[in-house]
């Protein structure tokens, strides 16, 4: 079973070829074109120029996705590629080759329905549909959610997951050779740009909603912080790596609603405080922003890793994987981990990949193949406010 897996809900665009072998879940291609540099020049995202760069890049990278699939169908390796600009051209010839892989070696055409930004979803919808329409192949529709969580099968067998390794954190077992025979039952973390949701997973598609973020998500509170700091947008990963230069922590942030009892979120105090301290501290030094960075980053795991590891035990949940574009966050995998391995359920700490963290075509493929459930063309609808069922 071979698919073309589409995901366009915010600012990438992207297109991936997966196979199925047995069981066996493999990338053949990824193909991203980013807008970042666009979005950065206005320090973030607005909707419409997203959607006209998307509009422009989505033919170019199908057609990529499909070509390079074949050259790599062979290789154990996935093909990984980002593109800035202009780099996908569609000429009339590559056109022809996508077409012909299209036709003989794709099963099935998956995208995101959402949730995400509407002009944003219907053009990977919309393209989809018509792709599925004209050359005859079955639709799947995904939830951009259920795929962060997933982009941790990626590259693994349908009943097994990898343990990463992790002996770099002092005090922490290595779990790379233990092998699971099935990761659920699970709890999930999706931590996104536009989303902070814990869930419990039983089953596949039985899983029920713990709690989630009463304002801000994860990211989006990052991103925010990074702009009262006049940090290049997206803010986290540069959050991370000043946070990593501070040697003795100094300044204190508070954890929001850390000490309620349930599953919640709330970020955007953090944000507020981070802007008191910003207006108080005029033309602050290099070293003084490290330092905020260090603790509102603190004091975001601090509450994330609190209400996760809270879930497992209350859930008596041995596996816990989070997925979303701050899952990229080496000081916070560390972190769970670390604590997760206190407890004396000692929960597994499983992430994606850091090139699967973030939004990718590849997790809305991996998605449909665990999960393969066909919609009729005319019933797929681009739906921005889609939650969780
Ligand atoms: O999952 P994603 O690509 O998009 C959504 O579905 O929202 O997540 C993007 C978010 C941004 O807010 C970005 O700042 C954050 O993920 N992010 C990070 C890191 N890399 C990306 N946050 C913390 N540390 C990182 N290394
Ligand atoms: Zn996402």
């Amino acid at each position: 079973m071979r698919i073309l897996s589409i995901e366009s809900s915010c600012d990438e665009t992207s297109a991936a070829v997966l196979e199925d072998q047995n069981g066996e879940i493999k990338v053949l291609s990824n193909v991203t074109a980013t807008s970042l540099s666009i979005h950065a020049t206005t320090g973030g995202i607005i909707p419409e120029n997203a959607a006209r760069m998307q509009v422009k890049y989505i033919m170019p990278v199908i057609i990529e996705a499909l070509t390079t699939s074949i050259r790599h169908s062979g290789e154990k390796r996935s093909d990984d590629a980002r593109i800035d600009s202009g780099q996908a051209r569609m000429t009339g010839e590559n056109w022809e080759q996508a077409h012909a892989i299209l036709e003989t070696s794709i099963d099935a055409i998956a995208v995101t329905y959402g949730p995400g930004l509407i002009g944003s979803l219907l053009v990977g919808v919309e393209t989809a549909k018509t792709l599925s329409y004209v050359f005859n192949k079955p639709l799947i529709p995904v939830n951009h959610l259920l795929a962060h969580i997933y982009a941790n099968f990626i590259k693994t067998s349908r009943s097994e997951i990898r343990h990463y390794k992790i002996a770099s954190t002092p005090g922490v077992r290595d779990q790379k050779s233990e092998i699971l025979n099935s990761p659920f039952p699970f709890i999930g973390l999706i931590v996104s740009g536009g989303h902070t949701d814990l869930l419990h997973f039983e089953q596949s598609e039985k899983y029920t909603w713990l709690g989630g973020t009463r304002d801000d998500a994860a990211g989006e509170a990052l991103d925010k912080i990074g702009r009262l700091l006049s940090l290049p947008y997206p803010a986290g990963p540069e959050i991370e790596r000043r946070a990593n230069l501070v040697l003795e922590p100094t300044i204190k942030f508070k954890s929001p609603i850390i000490n309620e009892d349930n599953f919640d979120f709330s970020f955007s105090g953090l944000k507020t405080e981070a802007l008191r301290f910003v207006q108080k501290n005029e033309n602050m030094a290099d070293d003084l922003v490290n330092q905020v960075c260090f603790g509102v980053q603190k004091a975001m795991f601090d509450v994330l890793v609190k209400k996760t590891l809270k879930a497992a035990e209350e859930y008596n949940v041995k596996n816990i994987l989070i997925g979303g574009g701050v899952s990229a966050n080496q000081t916070f995998i560390d972190q769970l981990k670390l604590n997760a391995s206190r407890l004396t359920l000692n929960p597994h700490v499983f992430s994606p990949e850091k090139t699967y963290c973030t939004d990718n075509a590849a997790m809305i493929g991996v998605y449909a193949l665990m999960n393969y459930k066909t919609i009729d063309w005319q019933k797929m609808k681009a739906d921005p406010e889609l939650y969780f069922a």
